[in-house]
């Protein structure tokens, strides 16, 4: 375990509040929001996030008047404040003065005002405004009693990750040359002897704009890692403005993590926030949603290195984004909330504090709903904030576990690549069915990067590590000789870091560590299902695959491969390689997970709970231990557990039943 890095919010307990957006309200509502964020125990809101037009209203021209009196009354209130650089979406004036800062897309297409986030990241001119602004709102309330956090700008890159318009090519180029420094190393690292790509000098160079056909894998592998770069550097700008002004204040920024947004490489962000927050939407229509929940919140903790973090953003009940926006169920927002806590949250926000009245908002859900006090909505905003007041205890403490999952944003950009064996593998699929089948047996995981020693783990899973650098893959060996068992799966050590294939058999960087070696991808058609030989399915992937060292652990029972291993096992050291060369059904991994983590000698946090009962732990340094026991079921749960539970503010002693659709969270003696 690393050392925690000290807490930078002078908040005690645990973080509770939401996106707070007074611009869109009149005054009595300001007055009455105050009174309201009491009663629910709100203690940090984020504020001015898309407040821009409104602070600036012409160019140079500012309403400071609003923003202060809302300030200052939640300062008197003893409510902090995440002060945005309100930079988000740049006001109308600025776009029309100067269409040039608007982003474009692949095609071409130049992405126009009246949304939100239309800029072009690279745009010096747009630099120079959001810097402008950001020094603006630093210098104003630098000094202000209710300034706790600096928010820089918002979820950069959601909208438009990626940017191909001239600004962005020219900051492609610069980016590519401290790559490569001269061109003839970025021709051998693109490989542009292929189809008369070959480039004299890197003017001649541009995005992976629309082309013909296939633009060239390693310009699109290093699109997107400038592009995840960029955005890094616009966030470095703006958070240098507020340490030269503010030095004295954290700053961060919310970060996506989740199975849906691929396109950031956090890991490589965290080093430069002074505390992970993340912003996290269910997938209404994923009936066990909370699986992939857990996962980002597990991620987030990876990504904030196993400190704790913050939960910037998720919604009280449905959001207006999806296709069909359910409403959450009954228990289901405190669930949610405490299952991020449960994997290392000191902090539960949300968008927003009160549902917009207009706008495109206006049907996502937030603490206050259109319907007022007298709602459901509103009884579980307060219920949480006595929950979160509750649970002030759990702050600091962190999670543990024996079993971590490899991560890796570079893979996941480059194994879904076009021009592939398959077009229908997604990265982000392979980590939740691994990590559901580990969550279906009740076992902690950790969702660790590349580039770590993993020698403390007694189980390490890489799925699909796509493109993985000699170093890279190294650990994962030592890893499997002092001791863990290593689970590789298909798809991984392919290509070495500019995309290229290791030659000599797959799945190349891993032939060693498994003892196996590949000759020939079987990509299975939509739809088309194999057997392996303990009878349960698999689909998508078949390879024809040697033991060169390994054993069969399943083969295949059908389909040309007949009698070919499907997952082997090779002893390592004091560890073992696997190799699954399939995409076993959920009922096959499942089996295997649990053949697997007995390998492992890794166990349930706690045994015996129906699989829709989430149970994580919580150990704080003076050895106190909280257990989380969320209940997605609907049936009645009884764990063997003896304490005190925060939440009821009852004596667990044995026997304690959590009641269907209900939470524990149990000081353990
Ligand atoms: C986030 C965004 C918020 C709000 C929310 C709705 O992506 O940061 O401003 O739009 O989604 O779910």
């Amino acid at each position: 375990m690393t050392a925690a890095r000290p807490w930078p919010l002078g908040v005690d307990g645990i973080i509770y509040g939401g996106d707070y957006n007074p611009e869109q309200w009149p005054r009595e509502v300001r007055l009455e929001d105050i009174e309201l964020m009491r009663e629910a125990g709100v203690n940090l809101v984020s504020v001015a996030i898309f407040a821009w037009a409104t602070l600036e209203p012409r160019e140079g021209e500012y309403d400071f008047a609003w923003l202060d009196e809302v300030m200052d009354h939640l300062a008197d209130a003893g409510i902090k404040v995440a002060l945005a650089t309100a930079t988000a979406s740049p006001p109308p004036w600025l776009t029309r003065a100067h269409p040039e800062i608007l982003p474009v897309t692949e095609d071409g297409t130049v992405l126009g005002q009246g949304g939100r986030q239309s800029y072009a990241v690279s745009s010096p001119l747009l630099r120079e405004y959001a810097l402008r602004m950001t020094r603006v709102m630093a210098e104003r309330y630098g000094e202000h009693p209710a300034l706790a956090l600096w928010h820089v700008d918002n979820e950069l890159g959601c909208h438009v990750p990626h940017d191909y318009s001239d600004h962005a090519a020219t900051a492609f180029r610069a980016w590519l040359e401290r790559r490569y420094e001269t061109i003839d190393v970025l021709n051998a690292a693109w490989g542009t002897a292929f189809w008369s790509q070959r480039y004299d000098s890197f003017e001649e160079i541009l995005p992976p704009r629309a082309a013909p056909t296939y633009a060239n894998p390693t310009q699109q592998f290093d699109f997107a890692r400038f592009s995840s770069d960029e955005l890094l550097t616009h966030y470095r700008a703006l958070r240098d403005v507020l340490r030269e002004v503010t030095p004295q204040v954290p700053a961060t920024t919310n970060f996506m993590l989740s199975s849906a947004t691929k396109w950031m490489d956090y890991f490589s962000w965290a080093g430069d926030v002074d505390l992970v927050a993340n912003d996290h939407y269910l997938i209404a229509a994923d009936e066990r949603g909370q699986i992939e929940l857990a996962m980002a919140a597990d991620l987030t903790r990876g990504a904030a290195g196993g400190d704790p973090w913050i939960l910037m953003e998720h919604s009280t009940s449905a959001v207006n984004w999806q296709p069909r926006n359910r409403a959450k169920g009954r228990g289901e927002m405190l669930r949610n909330s405490l299952a991020h806590v449960a994997r290392g949250a000191d902090g539960v926000m949300f968008f927003q504090w009160r549902q917009s009245r207009a706008g495109a908002e206006k049907f996502h859900s937030a603490m206050v709903p259109h319907g007022g006090r007298d709602t459901d909505v509103w009884r579980n905003t307060v219920g949480l904030g006595r929950a979160l007041e509750a649970l002030a205890p759990v702050h600091g403490s962190r999670v543990l576990n024996r079993v971590a999952i490899v991560v890796d944003y570079p893979s996941w950009w480059a194994a879904e690549l076009d021009s592939h064996p398959t077009q229908h593998l997604r990265y982000s699929e392979e980590l939740l069915r691994w990590y559901t089948a580990l969550w279906d047996l009740g076992v902690g995981v950790d969702m660790v990067p590349t580039g770590v020693d993993l020698t403390g783990y007694e189980l390490v899973i890489a799925p699909t590590l796509y493109s993985v650098t000699d170093e890279d893959a190294g650990l994962l060996a030592d890893a499997a000789r002092s001791g863990t068992q290593v689970v590789i799966t298909f798809f991984s050590g392919i290509v070495d870091e500019h995309d290229h294939v290791r030659l000599g058999g797959y799945p190349g960087a891993f032939r060693d560590l498994l003892g196996v070696r590949t000759e020939e991808f079987y990509p299975l058609q939509e739809g088309e299902i194999l057997h392996l030989d303990d009878g349960t399915a698999a689909d998508l992937w078949s390879e024809k695959t040697h033991l060169e060292g390994a054993e069969a652990v399943r083969t295949w029972a059908d389909g040309p491969l007949r009698g070919w291993p499907a997952v082997t096992r090779q002893e390592v050291g004091e560890g073992a390689g696997w190799y699954v060369a399939a995409r076993p059904s959920a009922e096959g991994l499942e089996t295997l997970v649990g053949e697997i983590v007995a390998a492992a000698g890794v166990e349930a946090s706690v045994s015996g709970l129906h699989r829709d009962v989430e149970a994580v732990r919580r150990f704080a340094e003076d050895g106190t231990t909280y257990l989380f026991v969320l209940n997605h079921s609907d049936r009645d749960q009884v764990v063997q557990v003896s304490g005190r539970d925060l939440l009821s503010g009852t004596d667990a002693d044995g026997a304690f039943t959590v009641h269907a659709g209900s939470a524990a969270v149990v000081q353990e003696s």
